[in-house]
């Protein structure tokens, strides 16, 4: 207790300095800024490190163990983070995993999630179980869907996943297009030698449909030792090819999130290009990430964190858990040297939340 007491305290002087600035701001939210003068907008919270595939470069070994039970976060306390998060200006939140549609009463959460004024609610998920609540979870206020998909092939699939049932993903596609969790982006990591060659049939999706195709280069955020430089695909690379397909208009450019985006000439859809080691986004960084065990991670690619689940099973009070949260955003590392070879490969993202 007494090290939470010197935790707290530590975090309330350094948000002493946000007090000018939050009473600038609006009654109900305060929009703060980090040491970069960053503002830190979004949240990623990992509701579980459940997952039903067994993806080789996430969660290949059955021996990893998952958390037990008790030590994920509830319902009720993710709520009340987020209700914090909320009142120092997050407007959007997503939920990922693991698998977060293995999460029990999702429903529920997704709802009270909503209740608490936040703007924007997405979900980034491996599509197999998602065609069967798809409209559920967008009555429940579900915005949009992130859905994971490597390749088209049905093998290849099978392989990457360990044997997951790539028709269960194309069906929960179209569900979600139907049930309006729109626009459906779906995100693909090109590796070399593996799917490389489905780069171009991916972007080609866009012509007919209004998807977001997302490559996201292959980070050194893996399980075992999987990942070598050589097998990430450029961002760069990623261009040249789909630029075969036509012009490439580029819209907006990072206006929120990580995300460059192009439209081919005359297509319904929009490819995005997501480069954390070619060009990392440090600069515009505007999230932090919540894992499934309570600690807020102020970027991925740093193993510092600050718990909050603690302190909460001990009683702390709403204005304790703000000087935490404050306390994260203060800490939020300038950038990574992740491109450098600088950082170690951290966990695989279904600890951290992906
Ligand atoms: N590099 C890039 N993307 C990754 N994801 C998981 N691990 C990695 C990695 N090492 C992506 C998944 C999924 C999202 C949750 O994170 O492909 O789309």
């Amino acid at each position: 207790m007494e090290g939470f007491a010197l935790n707290v305290k530590y975090a309330v002087i350094r948000c002493a300095h946000l007090e000018n600035d939050k009473l600038r701001m609006k009654k109900h939210t305060q929009q703060i800024k980090d040491s970069f003068d960053r503002r830190i907008d979004y949240l990623r919270i990992s509701i579980t490190d459940r997952c039903n595939l067994k993806c080789f470069y996430c969660r290949p070994d059955k021996k990893i163990k998952y958390y037990d039970k008790g030590e994920v976060l509830k319902d009720d306390e993710i709520v009340r983070i987020v209700r914090i998060a909320h009142k120092y200006g997050v407007r959007k939140v997503r939920l990922t995993g693991g698998e977060p549609l293995m999460r029990k009463n999702i429903l529920r959460l997704i709802s009270s999630l909503k209740e608490t004024g936040i703007h924007e609610l997405g979900l980034t998920t491996n599509g197999i179980k998602l065609s069967e609540h798809a409209l559920d979870l967008k009555r429940a206020g579900l915005d949009r869907v992130n859905i994971s998909l490597d390749t088209m092939d049905a093998e290849k699939y099978k392989q990457i996943t360990n044997g997951g049932d790539i028709s269960l993903v194309l069906k929960s596609i179209k569900a979600s297009e139907k049930a309006g969790l729109t626009p459906v982006k779906i995100n693909t990591v090109p590796i070399s030698g593996l799917n490389d060659n489905e780069i171009e049939s991916f972007a080609s999706l866009t012509f007919k449909h209004n998807y977001h195709i997302r490559f996201i280069e292959f980070m050194p955020a893996t399980c075992g030792n999987v990942w070598e430089k050589s097998k990430c695909v450029k961002s760069s690379e990623v261009l040249k090819i789909i630029s075969k397909l036509g012009d490439l208009e580029q819209m907006k450019f990072r206006g929120k999130g990580p995300s460059r985006n192009y439209r081919l000439k005359g297509a319904a859809g929009v490819v995005g290009i997501i480069s954390p080691i070619s060009d990392h986004f440090c600069d515009h960084c505007n999230r932090l990430r919540l894992t499934a065990v309570g600690k807020i991670r102020p970027c991925l690619f740093s193993k510092e964190e600050v718990d909050l689940k603690t302190p909460m099973r001990r009683g702390a009070s709403d204005a304790d858990i703000e000087s935490l949260f404050c306390h994260a955003i203060q800490i939020k590392p300038k950038g990574h040297d992740i491109n450098k070879g600088l950082v170690d490969q951290i966990d695989t993202m279904s600890k951290i939340g992906g």
